[in-house]
């Protein structure tokens, strides 16, 4: 399943070091190559000697290693690899990497590289729930890493919780995951999700039921196939999916212009529920209860985005899909929709009141193409996901 690929491998400066010698033996069992990285810190839990003997290669150690630099310069070392691997990625090398320093050599790495990166952090529980490491992982997560772990369990330090770092065998299947040659391998897909929220005031929005759930499903399922995703997001209730690469946006005017930034890509799925109007001058102070009655708001359209992108000139996605939400005549306005639009397909959807479909877990969604309309059952959220990515990969061809 590994053979030939190749593997640069980090490992940070924490007991679960030990770990990552079993780690490379079975990546190289599996035939993949492995090229080791060792941190200062790393050095002090497993020898420099122990890593390259069973790398069966030399191992990396120092940015300034006149040796190392002429045999192999950084940038080119960040960029062999067809994953680099963090394990274990301790508290402080997650730091660096979500600062963006380069200080060393595995952080001049991690920030020169083009290829993705899956990190196993292993820390202290409490160190592991410091809310400054959380702020770590979810900037790293919407930078595009993923992560494998960890594992709740003993730790070596006598505390019980979540730190330990995922077992080798977890890290093999994971890396055999994100290496598996998926159907939509080298294809780009860009997916709009979640709500946008238009401001009032500093303190009030206009916002809608969207939780992002169904978004985020198709997403995931794209990614699943081997996709490099960009997923555009406004605030939503779910997480954004791992591994992909993450943009948070607020309104409807953020979310066009970073789908702008995101082109060009193969197809674009628009699944985000967009504000049609925004207050037209929302206020920088918040609004006040005053004698002279109520507020009065009054609105400006939003761009419409999926409008925007289907009727490009040049630079059009090869397949762009919309979402239509309805609560009447779904069939006909949905079809009526896929040509105002311009789209190629539309995924047409029932949003009343008793279906329990917006910030629910499942949908019942009718397909329409040119060709006319299919419904398909109702069925969980990562289900029609997964239908969608299926018939997105066909098209795509
Ligand atoms: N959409 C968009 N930008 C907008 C509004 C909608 O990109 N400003 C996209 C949505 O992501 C979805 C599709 O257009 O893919 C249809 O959204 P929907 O709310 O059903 O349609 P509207 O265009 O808002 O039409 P209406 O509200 O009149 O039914």
């Amino acid at each position: 399943m590994l053979a030939g690929k190749h593997i640069l491998l980090i490992i940070g400066g924490g007991i679960a070091a030990f770990k990552s010698l079993d780690l490379i033996r079975r990546l190289r069992e599996r035939g993949a190559v492995v090229t080791p990285v060792l941190t200062r810190a790393g050095e002090e839990f497993v020898t420099p000697l122990s890593v390259s003997a069973l790398a069966g290669n030399k191992v990396f150690r120092d940015l300034f290693d006149l040796g190392d630099e002429a045999e192999m310069g950084h940038i080119q070392l960040s960029r062999i690899a067809d994953l680099v691997v963090v394990a274990p990625a301790t508290a402080d090398l997650m730091a660096k990497m979500a600062q963006g320093l380069a200080n060393d050599l595995a952080s001049t790495l991690l920030l020169a590289t083009d290829t993705p990166v899956l990190m196993a952090p292993a820390m202290n529980v409490r160190m592991w729930e410091h809310s400054a490491t959380q702020r770590n992982l979810g900037t790293l997560k919407s930078d595009g890493i993923s992560v494998v772990g960890p594992n709740d369990g003993d730790m070596a330090c006598g505390e019980f919780g979540p730190g330990r770092m995922s077992e080798p065998l977890e890290i093999v299947a994971e890396i055999e995951g994100r290496l598996a040659d998926g159907p939509l391998k080298g294809k780009r897909v860009l997916v709009t999700s979640g709500p946008t929220h238009e401001p009032i005031d500093p303190v009030r929005y206009i916002a809608n039921r969207s939780s992002g759930a169904q978004g985020t499903a198709i997403g995931r399922a794209l990614s699943a196939l081997g996709a490099d995703v960009v997923f555009v997001t406004g605030p939503a209730d779910v997480a954004p999916p791992d591994g992909v690469q993450v943009i948070k946006v607020q309104t409807a005017q953020e979310m066009l212009e970073a789908v702008n930034g995101a082109l060009p890509v193969d197809a674009a799925v628009f699944a985000a529920a967009v504000a049609d109007w925004r207050v037209s001058s929302a206020s920088d102070r918040k609004l006040k209860k005053s004698n002279d009655g109520l507020p009065v708001l009054t609105f400006a359209e939003n761009p419409d985005i999926l409008k925007t992108v289907s009727q490009m000139k040049k630079g059009r996605p090869g397949l762009v899909v919309g979402f239509a939400a309805e609560t009447n005549d779904v069939i006909d306005n949905a079809t009526a929709k896929r040509e105002r639009k311009g789209c190629d397909w539309i995924v047409a959807n029932d949003v009343s009141t008793g279906t329990g479909i917006m910030g629910g877990s499942e949908n019942a969604v009718t397909l329409i193409t040119a060709d006319g309309s299919e419904d398909w059952p109702r069925m969980g959220k990562d289900a029609v996901a997964a239908k969608l990515a299926a018939r997105i990969t066909e098209a795509l061809g």
